[in-house]
Formats: C-alpha cells, structure tokens, sequence
C-alpha cells in the first residue's frame, strides 16, 4: 500500500512556521503582515473558502482585512477598493475571490493588483517570474505550490530524472504546476482533454498530478507502481449510501485503486486542500519580509 501523504499535517507545519516568523517580524519592529480578502456575491462555497482565509490569517497574527460585496458591484468600485489596497502599506497580500460575478472582468481584476501584493500569484508579472525561473522574488499559486511542498517530502527537493505527467492545463494548477515541476529538473508533460492515450501517458509518471475537476477519472491501472500521485480535485459527488440527500468528497483520482499501486498519494479530504491556504499564508508573510527590506523566507 501506498504511503498516504499527511496534507493537514504539512500544513500545520508551515502555519506553525508562519506565526514564528510574524512574531519574529513583530520583534525586529516591522509592521505584521497584512492580508485582505475581497469577495463578491454570495457563492457558498467561495464564502466558506474565504472564512477559512480569513480565520486562519487572524491566527497566524496577521492584520486581517476582509471585504464582503453585494454582487451587484460594479467593476469600476472593486477597482477603486483595489487599488486603495495596493497604497495601504498596512496591506501585503491582496487575494480576489475567484469566481468574479460575470459583469466583472476577472482579468482586468487580477491585472489591477499590485504584482508585489499579488499573493495569489495570478497577475502576468509572477506568472512570468514563474516562467522564467525567478522564483526567489515571484509568487507562486497556492495550490501548486503547496502540491510541490507535499512532492518534496517525498522525492527531496531535486528531481532530476523523473518523469511528471500533469494532467489538467489552467492557469491556477496545470500550468503552474508543470512550470514548478520543471525548476525542479522533472520531465514534465502537460496532458488534457484533447490528450491520444492518456491512460498510456499516465503510466510513464513517475509523478503524476491529476487537476481536471472530474469526479475519480484517473484509475487505478494508470498509476506507474511506486509513483508519487497528487490529486488536486475535490469533487462533491452523490452519496445515497450515506442516506437521502447526502454527499461525500471525492478527488479526480479513484483512491482505493491507486493506492493499491502508487508508492505515495495525497488523500481527498486532507491531501492537497489544506495546503492551499497554508501556502497563502506563507506567500503573505513573504511579501511582509520583502516590504520590511528583509530576506523572503523559504518554505
Ligand atoms: N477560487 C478557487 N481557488 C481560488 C484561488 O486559489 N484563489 C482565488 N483568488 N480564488 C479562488
């Protein structure tokens, strides 16, 4: 059986190691961190993923901002809140719940942030640092880099040699995802929809990422014996067994299987989840390091 890769317990480590480092910044006399969540609308489940941001920025001792909007915003409004919090030298993170209602133009949206508070890591200017390799000064999206932490803890920092097989190509996960893969000297392959054989393709991985948002698609015979699998999806799916009108959380990868042949694999709940707003956090006290003229902490 497959080592089962402790999400919650990485990211209770790195939380842990946030709030060492704010305290420390709080003693050298600096200000504290300072992250602000600005969502629109009344989407659920956006409202509960920002709650959990914002709670866990208050306990990591960060200055914790939140915006709540009616979804009847209008575009020119949430660019005037953005752009206020790109001039609060209080604020080093500014994080835009996605998704915008679609009067908004999320793209237009994103572009407005400041790159050095865009802890999110979505304006042109860290995904081209990403691109590029600056990944000293860039900030990483907080799924895929909270996905390569859980990788290192288990193949070590440098992977040369290794196949990668991502499958999934958008812009918050796929792409990102290769692009950190391949800083770390993996041979990466993006695979997607329009992907011949990907079954076959899933079993050169030697890591193999699954982030397509579909409910147990990847199988438990495309799993390479002894890969590393990291299932990025949480898919709400139908649990009747459970009783009427129950559900249960399900990732892209049908578990049972997989585990019966990867050498390592992150569970659905508790794998890659935990890790997004951990790393969300760490991007945040980053950028606080930075603004203080201090060295940006690694994690
Ligand atoms: N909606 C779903 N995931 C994310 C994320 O990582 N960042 C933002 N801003 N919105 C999201």
């Amino acid at each position: 059986m497959a080592e089962v890769i402790d999400g919650k317990s990485v990211a209770e480590d790195v939380v842990s190691k946030v709030k060492a480092l704010t305290a420390e910044l709080s003693a050298k006399g600096a200000t504290r961190p300072g992250l602000a969540v600005v969502i629109v609308g009344e989407d659920p489940a956006s409202q509960v993923y920002v709650a959990s941001k914002s709670r866990t920025a208050k306990e990591c001792g960060f200055h914790s901002l939140q915006h709540t909007l009616p979804a009847e915003t209008s575009e020119e409004q949430l660019l005037k809140i953005i752009g206020d919090l790109n001039a609060d030298p209080s604020i080093h993170g500014i994080l835009v719940q996605l998704p915008l209602p679609g009067h908004i133009d999320a793209g237009k949206v994103i572009q407005t942030i400041a790159p050095e508070k865009d802890v999110d890591g979505f304006h042109f200017i860290n995904v081209g640092k990403l691109g590029t390799g600056e990944l000293e000064s860039a900030f990483v999206p907080c799924t895929p880099a909270g996905s390569m932490l859980l990788i290192q803890r288990v193949r070590g920092k440098d992977l040369s040699g290794l196949n990668a097989v991502v499958v999934g190509r958008s812009n918050i996960v796929g792409k990102p995802m290769a692009n950190l893969l391949l800083a770390a000297n993996c041979t990466v392959t993006i695979a997607h929809s329009r992907t011949k054989d990907l079954p076959a393709l899933a079993r050169t991985a030697d890591i193999l990422v699954a982030a397509v948002g579909r409910p147990e698609m990847i199988k438990g015979d495309w799993v390479k014996p002894g890969a590393t699998v990291i299932d990025v999806g949480i898919n709400r799916i139908p649990a009747p067994e459970k009783g009427e009108g129950k559900s249960r959380l399900v990732g892209d990868v049908v578990y049972a299987e997989a585990a019966g042949v990867a050498g390592a694999i992150t569970p659905v709940p508790g794998g890659v989840g935990p890790m997004t707003i951990a790393m969300l956090m760490a991007n945040t006290v980053a950028s606080a390091y930075r603004a203080a003229g201090l060295k940006r902490p690694s994690f």
